[in-house]
């Protein structure tokens, strides 16, 4: 039995395309037999899709994070269930494995996952596309419409666009990571987003640009609760993961 209570900082993430993964997926290697079931209920091609995409995300990171030894075996030993709220949960032969976090996220034709031990964490990946002024108004705060409008990525004309999904992405990614999903309202949530590189301890290496941080200050009325969260962008993606602890952790990627 793998020792499940050891902590450190990683987080290991990973993001599989669609279009080069789905044909190599059999689902009677890699689901249990719950996962079979849900998943032969999900009746939207898409959704069915994406879920199974993400799930293959999720299990490989938990394997790799937990140093298993026989990919196959521990694949369908290991369950991603769902709690009431939608979210993730690992099991092991049944049993939750309460020290290890896991999150999900599809866009587009792909899915990321990231996993930590004991550190809440939420994944969130995003298209860059056309944002409303009144998604803006209802989403985001008012330092955020701000540097949305201030056009400090400086890359032209998608600057708005590109700082308007990466706020919202950061955004979903601490909520997942609260566990609160879009109960409550956005802006009860507030991601600065930084533009100069990251210059703290290595955090690995996102697809192209690295990752940078992100300032979040949570609400107060949501709790006492703190979380540091980190962006990257590569051709028309962008993800955020965000983790609730003060700490420094290290990013590291999966390559499937
Ligand atoms: C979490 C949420 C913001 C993500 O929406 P999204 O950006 O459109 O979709 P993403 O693909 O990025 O993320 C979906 C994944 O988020 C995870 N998720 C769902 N609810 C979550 C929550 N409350 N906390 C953390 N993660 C959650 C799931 O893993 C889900 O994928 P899966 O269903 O395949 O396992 C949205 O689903 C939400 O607000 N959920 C909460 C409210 C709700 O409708 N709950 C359903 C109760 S049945």
């Amino acid at each position: 039995m793998p020792d499940f209570n050891q902590k450190n900082r990683k987080i290991l993430w990973t993001v599989i395309e669609e279009d080069k993964a789905l044909s190599h997926l059999d689902p009677q290697h890699f689901l249990t037999k719950w996962e079979r079931d849900y998943w032969s209920r999900l009746y939207v091609e898409k959704r069915s899709r994406e879920w199974l995409l993400g799930r293959f995300a999720a299990k490989s990171v938990i394997c790799s994070l937990l140093d298993f030894d026989t990919e196959k075996d521990c694949l369908e030993r290991l369950c991603i269930n769902r709690r009431e709220d939608g979210s993730p949960v690992p099991l092991w032969d049944g049993d939750v494995l309460d020290n290890v976090c896991i999150s999900i996220s599809h866009r587009s034709g792909a899915a990321a996952a990231a996993a930590s031990r004991g550190t809440g964490l939420g994944i969130d990946l995003e298209s860059i596309e056309p944002r409303s002024n009144l998604f803006k108004e209802q989403f985001l705060t008012r330092r955020e419409q701000e540097l949305v409008s201030s056009n400090i990525l400086d890359i032209g004309k998608e600057s708005q666009s590109v700082m308007a999904n990466l706020i919202w992405c950061a955004k979903e990614s601490v909520l997942k990571a609260l566990r609160l999903g879009l109960t409550v309202d956005t802006r009860k949530i507030e991601c600065l987003p930084c533009t100069d590189l990251y210059t703290g301890p290595p955090l690995g290496n996102g697809p192209s640009l690295g990752w940078r941080s992100i300032e979040v200050n949570i609400d107060p009325r949501l709790g006492d609760r703190h979380a540091r969260a980190w962006w990257t962008k590569w051709a028309n993606r962008i993800a955020c993961i965000a983790v609730l602890s003060k700490g420094n952790h290290q990013l590291l990627r999966l390559k499937l």
